[in-house]
């Protein structure tokens, strides 16, 4: 078997050095000559070793020297750690995903064969719907570590820093092998508020085009924007992979619910029709909904009640700020909740009443004295 030895020594003195980025990079360099050599066990087990070990190395205070902002002293980029929370996607947003792992898994092979684009990935859509996410979970599937740059906080208040600082961004990331991601873009097409003078705005964007076209083709750099239309045409154009992150569609949603409100249990059919009903809310609301309506329901030691969730995000729906509320719903609130879900959403009586947690023959009670009121009024 040939392993290469300097592999060996990298990794003896990045960990001497407690540089977790060169541990890991080396100790995967080393995984795979082992594997070569046909030690697929133990390749596999090193590989799992440093996926799991990477975390607690950076917490037990061991700090990188990150570039900072010279006035504020702030750091310009930090690491995060991999999500641990799966991310649950429409199709054609699973589609880019998918490719754009390939891609970069096989980057070498595609540049050899004048294949490869650069990988810049351009994530955009509403607060919520899982853009910071999704960076992580491409950083977790190629095992790189994940820088984040918030470009607002790049952006100095010191004129003439931020190109400097900008620079300094991407002179660090491209050594380190790392997912490079670009939170927040939209700032720099905020620069052309009145506070800054247009040249400063040219600079800023001049300095990102280069620095992007400087980079190795095997870095990857992620950008999230809430508005893509608001982006330069020429940044727009490095990020030659785009996932549009929309509101989550009905499939997805239901995901969602089945995750963060059933914990992935046996839901009988609920999540489907919390998902009916939850048209337009994103992921963070229905984990935000979700997580309120579990708290409740422990600190209250009773069962979820899927009625205050409902309630909740009918409310969210119309555009006001709502959670759960933390008692159970009154007989008059269930009453009021079966009319609008029969009247606004056509959801049949049976399906109320599983939400509710009462007999079909309350809900058509309901129903009846509502009709009994109309004729009346
Ligand atoms: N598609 C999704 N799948 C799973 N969880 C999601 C999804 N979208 C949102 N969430 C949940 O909501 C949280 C917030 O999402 P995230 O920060 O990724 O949104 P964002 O698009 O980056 O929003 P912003 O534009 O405000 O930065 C996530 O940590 C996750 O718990
Ligand atoms: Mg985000």
């Amino acid at each position: 078997m040939t392993i290469e030895l300097k592999n060996v020594l990298e990794l003896a003195d990045a960990a001497l050095a407690a540089d977790y980025t060169r541990v890991r990079r080396a100790a995967n360099a080393l995984a795979r000559d082992l594997a070569k050599g046909g030690e697929d066990a133990v390749a596999n087990e090193l590989k799992a070793l440093v996926r799991k070990r990477g975390v607690p190395l950076k917490a037990s205070g061991y700090v990188e020297t990150l570039p900072v902002d010279s006035k504020s002293r702030l750091p310009l980029l930090e690491e995060q750690t991999w999500p641990d929370t799966p991310i649950f996607l429409n199709e054609s947003a699973w589609r880019t995903f998918n490719d754009f792992i390939a891609d970069a898994k096989r980057i070498d092979d595609l540049s050899a064969k004048g294949l490869a684009s650069r990988l810049g990935l351009l994530l955009s859509g509403p607060p919520g719907t899982g853009k910071s996410l999704l960076a992580g979970h491409i950083a977790a599937q190629l095992s790189r570590p994940l820088y984040v740059v918030r470009l607002d906080s790049v952006i100095s208040s010191l004129l003439g820093d931020t190109a400097k600082n900008i620079r300094s961004v991407f002179d660090f990331v491209p050594r380190k092998d790392a997912v490079l991601f670009l939170d927040e873009m939209d700032a720099v097409a905020k620069l052309r508020d009145d506070r800054h003078e247009l040249g400063e705005l040219k600079r800023v964007v001049n300095t990102v085009i280069q620095s992007l076209d400087t980079l190795d083709p095997s870095s990857i750099v992620i950008g999230a924007t809430n508005h893509s239309h608001l982006l330069d045409p020429a940044i727009w154009r490095r990020f030659p992979y785009k996932i549009e992150l929309g509101i989550p569609e009905e499939g997805v949603r239901a995901d969602l619910w089945r995750h963060f409100l059933f914990e992935d249990q046996d839901d009988d059919g609920r999540a489907g029709l919390l998902a009916t009903v939850s048209e337009g809310l994103s992921g963070a609301d229905i984990e935000t909904v979700s997580l309120t309506a579990r708290r409740h329901a422990l600190h209250e030691r009773r069962d979820l009640d899927l009625g205050t969730v409902v309630s909740a995000l009918l409310e969210l729906r119309s555009g006001r700020v709502a959670t759960p509320q933390r008692q159970p719903l009154d007989p008059e609130q269930k009453r009021q909740l079966a009319v609008t879900l029969k009247e606004k959403y056509a959801i049949a009586g049976a399906d109320t009443a599983r939400i509710l947690g009462v007999s079909r023959q309350a809900i058509y009670g309901y129903l009846k004295q509502q009709d009994g009121e109309a004729q009346n009024g």
